[in-house]
């Protein structure tokens, strides 16, 4: 069914995601081999060059040594075979000539001129760490094809206006490869419960180089397939942080001018002498290139990353001019609707004509459209609240309307691990700020009861009012909120209830309401629920609630209002799950054609994402790794522990896969669980979860990450093989527990 286009790199169907062995050595397999090559030079290498350049001269290292590649090796999707990393030392030169070329060629068009490599670095963008002009999108897509191994330009119906982008949006009719998204009864709710072992912290950090060589050795294999030095070289974090230590201590007192900005100079205290200085500088610096990957294009089920080369020991980059379409799994893109074609793109056209792309004024001064009030109907609507208020940043929603909330002789209590958005908001607010453990719901009543009997610090005044503050979906550990526990606390402590549903507001719930619907629930028991849509966010409550804020929210006075470009976007992909009804609330949207506002196209978006969901966090468990939060949850965090090895892991998937993923580290998780967030979309097949359960058995395996206590563990053939098996039990779960339920209350009835 899926037409091939011929790319730069000839490359195997993406619905055959098979990927050759990463250190296959074995006759016609590919060479590229890391373990066989990776000594203790090597390391030191990696330590103090570049790790890029480092794989590519493995690379060259192991492809010199296999003289006689095999016919698969030059079809394969290798990264090694794309222009920047099968690079050597001359040809990086040429690229970063060339980079420098680029750079002249678009100031050219700008009118500037440029004669020289170094001209360009001196005129670098103001983006820290990019030491080449970023090629427009025009400049790239005019001369050099991505590599990639996706359809790019495939469309399954080219007739139809409105048929989708494959590399945008999967096409996968199979509706076997669809579920709903409610809550099981009786199913645990609790953060983290695979928590890895201590044993497992220790061995990730302090595990000894040469006990990894023993234990290996003897497995022949294993030595083969490159276990060993990864774990070698990757259980030297600890090593590194002593060596940075070191060197800053030579270095502060032999090169004092060079360390100045880190030690009292002239009268001035140091400006950064802290731990995130350090780990900076000495750890984050090293992985740079994983971080902040620019793209190009729609984020959308593939992304167009813009190929760059670290230069000055990953301070810098620049550009080569080429690009990586890779399958994109780090994009908050749940439903899919990051789209170039469709109706949302088409709608958000249609308003650029009409009014442009702002209002140019707040939403208290002339910054109020039709579109806006409609929008916030539509939003009311789709939530199940009375009103709604829309901002034009999700950021500001929280930090500027918790003020408007909350004040002095307020409590707030928040959820350790909330948003910074949050936390900043109700530190701006005045309020007194207290935390619970992460949805530990007896923590926090706990907390509660001390807070309420102890009243105000020093006056033990009764507080003004109480306001717990929670995220429907947690992005960082997948964790769904307790919800009907933290209802049954607010029936009896009377507080009010403000959830941020920034990650759950479409990705949850058989209608994708969110947390409410998911557990089923009404709405209007939370008091105020924040989101967002396209960009920007809500707040939804009560008629009063939300008058109030109008009047006094900042965001509402001093802040632009929401351009009507995300208004059409929202409205339309809104109104795409709501049906006709939507109609009613936003005229507009009937002109749009039937089977995109009777409600099917939103519908089974939510399904395919809950699949989605379902099949890899339970596929990647299967495996043995060890992955955080909910079945349900659209972020899937599986931990990685070491931030070096985390760096590989991105590397990796990019470069032989063609997978970009989101890695997360310290300060956003603690330093000892760095974590890779893949972040699913409906616009995912499930050929594209195949791809990234092989990709991450392999290198994943290689890493050591397979740390999960519990079993059985399973080969990634059955896994997939078993997979689709394995969510319909979960539905067969769902009906079990809803029937115990039913039988349990009739009971309870009867007697
Ligand atoms: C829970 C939560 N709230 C608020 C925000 C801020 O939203 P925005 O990125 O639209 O400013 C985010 C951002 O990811 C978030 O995760």
């Amino acid at each position: 069914m899926v037409t091939k286009k011929t790319g730069t790199a000839a490359a195997p169907s993406s619905s055959s995601p098979k990927q050759p062995p990463l250190n296959a050595t074995g006759k016609g397999r590919p060479t590229v081999s890391i373990s066989s090559a990776m000594t203790l030079a090597d390391w030191i290498i990696w330590h103090y060059k570049d790790a890029a350049s480092y794989l590519t001269q493995l690379h060259e290292r192991s492809s010199a040594k296999h003289s006689n590649p095999s016919p698969s090796r030059s079809s394969s999707l290798i990264s090694y075979s794309t222009a920047t990393s099968s690079s050597s030392s001359a040809s990086l030169q040429h690229l970063r000539n060339r980079a420098g070329s680029d750079a002249a060629a678009s100031d050219a068009d700008s009118g500037a001129s440029s004669d020289s490599d170094q001209s360009s670095s001196a005129r670098s963008t103001s983006w820290r760490g990019i030491s080449s002009i970023m090629p427009t999108p025009s400049h790239i897509s005019a001369s050099r094809p991505p590599t990639t191994a996706f359809d790019v330009d495939f469309i399954p119906n080219p007739d139809d206006p409105y048929s989708l982008r494959h590399s945008e949006y999967g096409y996968d009719v199979d509706p076997a490869h669809r579920t709903v998204s409610q809550h099981t009864p009786g199913m645990s709710l609790r953060a983290s419960d695979e928590e890895p072992s201590v044993w497992v912290y220790l061995q990730t950090y302090l595990s000894c180089p040469s006990a990894s060589l023993v234990s290996d050795a003897r497995d022949a294999d294993a030595k083969e397939r490159g276990k060993l030095t990864p774990r070698f070289s990757l259980s030297l974090d600890a090593v590194l942080m002593i060596i940075g230590h070191l060197r800053d201590w030579v270095g502060k007192r032999l090169f004092p001018a060079a360390y100045s900005h880190l030690r009292p100079s002239n009268g001035y205290a140091p400006l950064f002498s802290d731990f995130d200085s350090f780990y900076t500088r000495r750890l984050k610096l090293r992985i740079e290139d994983c971080f902040a990957r620019p793209v190009t294009g729609v984020a959308g089920r593939t992304a167009t990353c813009l190929d760059r080369t670290p230069t000055n020991h990953f301070a810098d980059f620049v550009f080569t001019g080429e690009t990586t379409q890779a399958l994109n799994v780090s994009s908050y893109n749940y439903l899919g609707f990051a789209q170039s074609r469709g109706p949302c793109a088409d709608e958000a056209e249609s308003i650029v004509k009409e009014m442009g792309v702002t209002t140019a004024g707040a939403r208290n001064d002339v910054g109020t459209s039709a579109l806006h009030i409609q929008a916030e109907r539509l939003v009311a609507d789709f939530v199940g609240a009375e009103d709604a208020m829309i901002v034009s940043m999700g950021f500001a929603t929280n930090s500027t309307n918790l003020p408007a909330l909350v004040s002095k002789g307020c409590l707030v209590i928040s959820d350790e691990l909330n948003h910074s958005s949050i936390r900043f908001g109700a530190r701006l607010s005045g309020a007194m700020v207290r935390q619970y453990k992460h949805n530990d719901m007896d923590d926090l009543e706990n907390l509660l009861r001390e807070v309420i009997s102890q009243g105000q610090p020093r006056t033990h005044r009764p507080w003004k009012k109480i306001l717990i503050i929670v995220e429907g979906l947690y992005s960082m550990e997948g964790t769904l909120v307790d919800l009907p526990r933290l209802l049954e606390l607010k029936d009896v402590y009377k507080f009010y209830l403000y959830v941020d549903e920034a990650h759950s507001i479409g990705a949850l719930g058989p209608r994708g309401r969110g947390v409410c619907d998911y557990f089923g629930i009404d709405p209007r028991r939370v008091d105020i629920l924040m989101a967002f849509g396209a960009a920007g966010g809500y707040i939804a409550g009560s008629h009063e609630l939300i008058s109030a804020l109008r009047l006094s929210s900042h965001a509402q006075n001093y802040a632009e209002s929401m351009s009507p470009v995300v208004l059409a976007q929202i409205c339309t992909s809104m109104g795409s799950i709501v049906g006709p009804d939507a109609i009613k609330i936003v005229p507009a949207l009937g002109k749009l054609p039937p089977h995109v506002m009777d409600g099917r196209d939103g519908q089974d978006r939510l399904r395919r994402l809950a699949f989605n969901c379902r099949y890899l966090s339970g596929g990647l468990r299967k495996l043995g790794f060890i992955v955080y939060g909910h079945q349900d949850s659209p972020i899937v965090p599986m931990l990685i522990f070491a931030p070096a090895k985390m760096g590989l892991f991105s590397r990796l998937m990019l470069d032989r896969y063609k997978i970009v993923v989101v890695v997360v580290a310290y300060p956003a998780t603690p330093l000892v669980s760095s974590r890779v967030r893949f972040c699913l979309s409906a616009a995912h097949t499930k050929a594209d979860l195949d791809r990234i359960l092989r990709a991450t058995d392999e290198i994943g395996g290689i890493l050591g990450l397979k740390l999960s206590p519990h079993g059985p563990r399973m080969k990634v053939d059955q896994v997939i093989a078993e997979g689709v098996e394995m969510v319909r039990e979960s539905e067969r779960d769902y009906e079990r527990a809803v029937l115990a339920l039913e039988n349990g209350s009739n009971s309870k009835t009867e007697a």
